[in-house]
């Protein structure tokens, strides 16, 4: 597909790009190399890129996602030191990427959008930012808005901690100032940011509670090291890192199998797993009958996500550390309660309780076409086309965006996905003079009803532990095919001036929104 740089008068599109994590880097990258475009512009609320990378820096953060396929397909970093790479490589690939392809220049730092608006009548987006550091404020225009705010971004802190007296904070805002040493520390969640704590901070605490009311399935890490002679062959024997990347992509895809409920083939991709959590547990702790039963998760496998430690198990054994799994039920002061009766007096409490991706959407933030608060209007339940377009939302892409959630894969392989969809339609609107092309409605409706049908045949259906909608269930493979083709005729266009869109695409012409005009 040959790709146009520029509309017919010879202008380019003003481009906004928000987040300069692996979205918006990726973004920002392939906006260059695939249509030679320069005029965007990244807003960056954080002083560095990276996103959840830089963000977080607890204690015994890495990624689970094989380093390979944890990197953009177009910029190999043959120098990986493990196949499971900790919080500082994962961030120094990102940043080292961003300065390869000489992103830097376009990304504002410290500028967070704190409103974007359509405009009908200049046909345009209006993004309002703030910088953090001098409280400078203004509007930018773009023609087209790409949305890399992630979705893992706002801590969720249950309202009952609050009442805890001590040093707290969580797991994505770190405290560097205290010092863990000698200290008696609490760390609630055992899901994957709690168990990496746990397993990095138990030797230098005094006492470490852990409160853990529902275990996950624990497999296996077996973290392979990079050594030079692996790197060399990386960097010089071109078709290994190839095939190597290649091998887990499809590997690590194929795990989509265990969410399934009816082949025989799940079924026993689901048993050989299931033996396997069970062997570690049993491995790990070979002797600890009460232990073993207190990290036995009692759900089926994998309506959650998998997590891989072999630390996790070993830590809890450590005279220092207990694991509470019956709930908490009074916190006062420093001191924590479960329902067994048992009080814990701690100096410093760690939550790692997870995220809430809705406040990323928070009312008057993304108003669309109509006046239209769109992520308002999702409520509980948001309405994508692929988790990255949306109705009255013309000229906008969302990157990692809700529907689209996975649990089988690494991110960076559905982001690149979207944002080549995103490249492909500026790329149409290039070539055939086109202002604005929002997703129809019918095109939505279809998507989630193969979402919905889609979940009938997941294992999802047995125990719901998960939003209906936001799952994609499908492989990244099957992602890829129905991602491959960008489907104008899905869209409602306008041409620019003078074009008529009807014309371009034989489609009826979009009724037309009241003009709304930003103050
Ligand atoms: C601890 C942790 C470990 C993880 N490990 C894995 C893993 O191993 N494998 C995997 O596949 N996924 C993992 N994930 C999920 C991870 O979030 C994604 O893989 C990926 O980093 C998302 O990239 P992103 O650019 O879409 O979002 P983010 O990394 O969240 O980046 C979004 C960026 O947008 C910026 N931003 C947000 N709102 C605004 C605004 N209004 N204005 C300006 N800037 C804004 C943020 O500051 C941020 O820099 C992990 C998540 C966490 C929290
Ligand atoms: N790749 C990695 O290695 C890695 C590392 C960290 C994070 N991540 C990703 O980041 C996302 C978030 O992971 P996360 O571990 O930070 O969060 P999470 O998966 O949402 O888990 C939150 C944990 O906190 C517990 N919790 C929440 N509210 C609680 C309360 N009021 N009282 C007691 N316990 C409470 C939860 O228990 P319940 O289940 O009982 O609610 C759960 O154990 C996931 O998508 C994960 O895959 C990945």
């Amino acid at each position: 597909m040959g790709f146009a740089k520029s509309f017919k008068d010879g202008t380019t599109p003003s481009i906004a790009i928000i987040g300069a994590g692996l979205s918006g880097i990726c973004a920002a990258i392939q906006l260059q190399r695939q249509l030679q475009l320069t005029t965007y512009k990244v807003f960056e609320l954080e002083a560095d890129v990276g996103g959840t990378w830089f963000r977080n820096t607890y204690p015994g953060c890495q990624s689970d996602a094989p380093a390979h396929l944890y990197s953009y397909s177009f910029a190999p970093n043959y120098d990986f030191s493990k196949k499971f790479v900790p919080q500082s490589e994962v961030l120094a690939y990102l940043r080292a990427t961003a300065k390869t392809y000489n992103i830097y220049d376009k990304i504002l730092l410290q500028t967070r959008v704190s409103s974007m608006q359509w405009n009908e009548g200049r046909k345009k987006w209006i993004l309002h930012w703030v910088k953090s550091a001098t409280g400078e404020e203004g509007d930018h225009e773009a023609d087209v808005v790409i949305h890399g705010a992630g979705m893992l971004r706002y801590p969720k802190v249950p309202k009952e901690f609050d009442a805890f007296k001590g040093d707290m904070w969580h797991s994505a805002r770190w405290n560097h100032s205290v010092d863990l040493t000698g200290k008696r520390v609490g760390v609630v969640g055992t899901s994957a940011s709690g168990i990496q704590i746990v397993s990095t901070i138990a030797d230098r605490v005094e006492s470490l509670e852990v409160y853990g009311r529902s275990p996950v399935y624990v497999t296996p890490q077996l973290n392979i090291t990079y050594n030079r002679v692996w790197q060399f062959l990386f960097r010089h024997v071109y078709f290994i890192y190839t095939l190597y990347r290649t091998f887990w992509y499809y590997y690590v895809d194929s795990t989509i199998l265990l969410y399934h409920k009816l082949a025989w083939f799940s079924a026993f991709h689901r048993a050989v797993v299931y033996f396997v959590t069970w062997l570690h547990r049993f491995l790990q702790l070979p002797f600890d009958n009460d232990l073993r039963r207190k990290v036995t998760p009692d759900y089926e496998l994998a309506t959650r996500r998998i997590v891989l430690s072999d630390k996790f198990f070993p830590t809890l054994k450590k005279p220092n550390v207990t694991l509470h799994r019956d709930p908490i039920v009074t916190i006062s002061g420093g001191t924590i309660e479960t329902k067994s009766g048992s009080k814990c007096e701690l100096d410093i409490l760690v939550l790692a309780t997870g995220f809430d991706w809705i406040s990323n959407f928070p009312v008057g933030y993304w108003i669309g076409r109509g006046g239209t608060d769109i992520a308002t209007n999702w409520g509980e339940s948001p309405t994508t086309y692929y988790g990255t377009c949306v109705p009255k939302a013309p000229n906008f892409f969302l990157i990692w965006g809700p529907n689209v959630g996975i649990v089988h894969h690494a991110l960076t392989s559905l982001i690149e996905l979207q944002v080549m969809y995103a490249i492909r339609a500026i790329s149409h609107m290039l070539e055939k003079d086109i202002a604005t092309m929002e997703i129809k409605q019918e095109a939505v409706e279809k998507f989630l009803e193969t979402l919905d049908r889609r979940i009938q045949r997941t294992i999802f259906t047995t125990k719901v532990r998960s939003k209906c909608r936001g799952f994609w269930w499908g492989s990244v493979t099957e992602f890829w095919w129905k991602m491959k083709d960008l489907h104008p005729e899905r869209f409602h266009v306008e041409g620019r001036e003078g074009v008529n869109a009807k014309s371009l695409l034989n489609g009826p012409r979009p009724e037309r929104e009241p003009f709304e005009e930003v103050d």
